[in-house]
C-alpha cells in the first residue's frame, strides 16, 4: 500500500492556514451501498438488485448489497457516529424504489417515506444538515424495463420523483443533489455496472443526454415551485478525474479527453453557451459519419433543451479521487478501467504515472496536487462558480483501525483544497469525506474499504468502529485546521 510523506514544502505552505469559519465539513454515503433491506416492506427492485442477483460474477467477490451495513435498521447508530464526528452535514441518498415501489408516483411507500423522514428529523435534532442525493444509481427496475436512461421520457419520470421528494422533505432539506456522477452512463452501458448493458458510444450517449435533461427538469421544478417557499439549492454532482498530458505532444488529445470525461456534463450546465463541448461534438459527428451512421451517435440538443440545462445548478458539486495521464493509445491498446470513460472513442490511453503510489482500487493512485489542478481548471473553464466537494476519500484493503494512509490522504487533499482557495481564489464551500463507514463498493464488493469507520461485515450487528481517520476528521471538523503534524499523535481515542 502506498505510503507517502507530507512534503516539507507543502507543510510549510499550509501550516498556518485554516479553513474559514463558514466552511462546512461532512461525510457522505449512498443508499445501495449502506442500507441493505433490499426487499424490506414494499420496496421495489432496483437495477442494482437485479444486476447483483443475476450476474454475481460481475462483482469481484460475488457479493451484493442485500444487507450491506444494514443502515435500513441501524440508522440511529449512524446518526450517533455523525454526531461524534462533529460534522456540519451528512450527505446520503434516497433509494427511488424504496420511496416509489413502482418507480411512478402512483404508489408511495409509507415505510420508505417514513424511513428517510425519520433520518432527516434525527439529523436536524442534532444540528446536522441533511444533504440529499436523489439518484445514486438505483433506478427502479420497472423503469429500466421501459428503456431506463435511454428513453427520453425518463426526464418526466425523474421530475415526477423529484416532486415527491420536494413535497415530502422540502420543508427540512435545503441542499438537494439530483444525480450522482452522470459519468455512470459509461459504466452502465459497458457491462461493468448495472444495468450491465453493452452499448458503449450509443446507449451511453443517450443516457448522458437524458440524464442532463432529467437533472435540469428537477432543477427547474424546484426553482419554479419550491425555491420561493424554501429557498434551498439544487445541483448536479460531477465526477472529476484530473487529466494531465503524458508529454507535451499529448496536450490537444488531453483537452478532448477532458471534454468527454468532464465537459460532457459540465459544459452543458456551466458554460456560457451550453450544449456539448464543441470540439467533442465535432469529433463524434465526424467519426459517426465515417462509420456510415446517418447522424452523430452523440444525440443533438435542441436550442430549447440547451436553454433548459444551461445554468441549472446552484453550485459545482465535485467528487474527486484521482489523476491520470493521457497519451495516444497504441493500435493494439487494451484499455483498463478508464476505457469506460469514453477514452477508447478518442483513441486515447489514460493511466496513472508510475511514480504515483497505488491504493486498493486499480482506478486510483495518489496525487493530491491533481485536486488543486482540477479546481483551477474548472474555475478557468466555467468562471467563478462555487464548489462543494461532495466526495473525496481513500480506498484501502482490509484496513486496520490505525489507518494512517487515510489520515494522510485527507490531510494532503484538504491541503490542496486550501491552497486552491487561498492561492488560486477558488471558492469552495464544503468538503465531504467518502465515506462515513466501509460499505458496498460496487463491482469491488466489500474488498475496498473506504470508511472512516470500520464495519464488521461478518457480524449480524455490522459493528461500526472508528478508525484513526475518524478521530482525525472529527478534529478537523471541530478546529478547521488540517494539523500538519497529526501523523505524529499517538493513541488518541476520543470518540
Ligand atoms: C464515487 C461514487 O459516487 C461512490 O458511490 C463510490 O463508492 C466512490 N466513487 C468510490 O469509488
Amino acid at each position: 500500500m502506498g505510503q507517502y510523506l507530507f512534503s516539507a514544502v507543502l507543510a510549510t505552505a499550509v501550516a498556518e492556514r485554516r479553513f474559514p469559519a463558514g466552511f462546512k465539513f461532512g461525510v457522505a454515503s449512498s443508499s445501495y451501498q449502506i442500507e441493505g433491506g433490499w426487499n424490506a416492506s414494499d420496496k421495489g427492485e432496483s437495477i442494482w438488485d437485479r444486476f447483483v442477483h443475476t450476474t454475481p460474477e460481475a462483482i469481484v467477490d460475488g457479493s451484493n448489497g442485500d444487507v450491506a451495513c444494514d443502515s435500513y435498521h441501524r440508522w440511529r447508530e449512524d446518526v450517533q457516529l455523525l454526531e461524534n464526528l462533529n460534522v456540519d452535514f451528512y450527505r446520503f441518498s434516497i433509494s427511488w424504489p424504496r420511496v416509489l415501489p413502482t418507480g411512478f408516483p402512483n404508489r408511495l411507500s409509507e415505510h420508505g417515506a417514513r424511513y428517510y423522514g425519520d433520518l432527516i428529523d434525527a439529523l436536524l435534532e442534532r444540528g446536522i444538515e441533511p444533504v440529499v442525493t436523489m439518484y445514486h444509481w438505483e433506478l427502479p427496475q420497472t423503469l429500466q424495463d421501459l428503456g431506463g436512461w435511454a428513453n427520453p421520457l425518463i426526464a418526466d419520470w425523474f421530475a415526477d420523483y423529484a416532486r415527491v421528494l420536494f413535497d415530502l422533505y422540502g420543508d427540512r432539506v435545503q441542499t438537494w443533489l439530483t444525480i450522482n456522477e452522470p459519468l455512470i452512463c459509461d459504466f452502465g452501458y459497458d457491462g461493468i455496472f448495472a444495468p450491465g448493458l453493452q452499448s458503449a458510444g450509443r446507449g451511453s450517449y443517450l443516457c448522458s443526454k437524458y440524464m442532463l435533461l432529467a437533472h435540469a427538469r428537477a432543477y427547474r421544478l424546484y426553482e419554479r415551485e419550491y425555491k420561493p417557499k424554501y429557498g434551498g439549492t439544487v445541483s448536479l454532482v460531477n465526477q472529476v478525474y484530473w487529466l494531465e498530458p503524458q508529454t507535451e505532444q499529448d496536450a490537444e488529445l488531453t483537452e478532448l479527453v477532458r471534454d468527454i470525461s468532464i465537459g460532457r456534463y459540465a459544459h452543458a450546465v456551466f458554460s456560457a453557451e451550453g450544449g456539448w463541448p464543441p470540439a467533442l461534438e465535432r469529433y463524434i459527428a465526424q467519426k459517426s459519419a465515417e462509420e456510415g451512421e446517418p447522424r452523430s451517435r452523440l444525440p443533438a440538443f435542441t436550442q430549447e433543451e440547451i436553454e433548459l440545462i444551461r445554468g441549472s445548478s446552484d453550485m459545482f458539486a465535485i467528487n474527486h479521487y484521482a489523476t491520470a495521464a493521457v497519451s495516444a493509445a497504441a493500435p493494439d491498446a487494451t484499455y483498463g478501467v478508464f476505457a469506460v470513460e469514453g477514452v477508447a472513442e478518442l483513441g486515447a490511453a489514460v493511466a496513472p504515472r508510475p511514480e504515483w503510489p497505488p491504493t486498493a482500487s486499480d482506478w486510483f493512485t495518489l496525487y493530491p496536487e491533481g485536486f488543486r489542478g482540477a479546481l483551477l481548471y474548472l474555475k478557468q473553464q466555467y468562471g467563478d462558480v462555487e464548489f462543494f466537494v461532495t466526495e473525496n476519500g481513500y480506498a484501502g484493503s482490509d484496513d486496520p483501525l490505525d489507518d494512517e494512509p487515510r489520515v494522510q490522504y485527507h490531510r494532503d487533499y484538504l491541503a490542496q483544497v486550501l491552497l486552491a482557495m487561498e492561492e488560486d481564489g477558488v471558492r469552495v464551500a464544503g468538503y465531504s469525506a467518502w465515506s462515513l463507514m466501509d460499505s458496498y463498493e460496487w463491482m469491488t464488493g466489500y474488498q475496498a474499504s473506504m470508511g472512516l469507520h470500520h464495519v464488521d461485515f461478518s457480524s449480524p450487528d455490522r459493528t461500526r468502529t472508528p478508525r484513526r481517520s475518524a478521530h482525525y476528521y472529527a478534529q478537523v471538523a471541530r478546529t478547521h485546521d488540517i494539523d500538519v503534524d497529526y501523523s505524529f499523535h499517538e493513541g488518541d481515542n476520543k470518540l
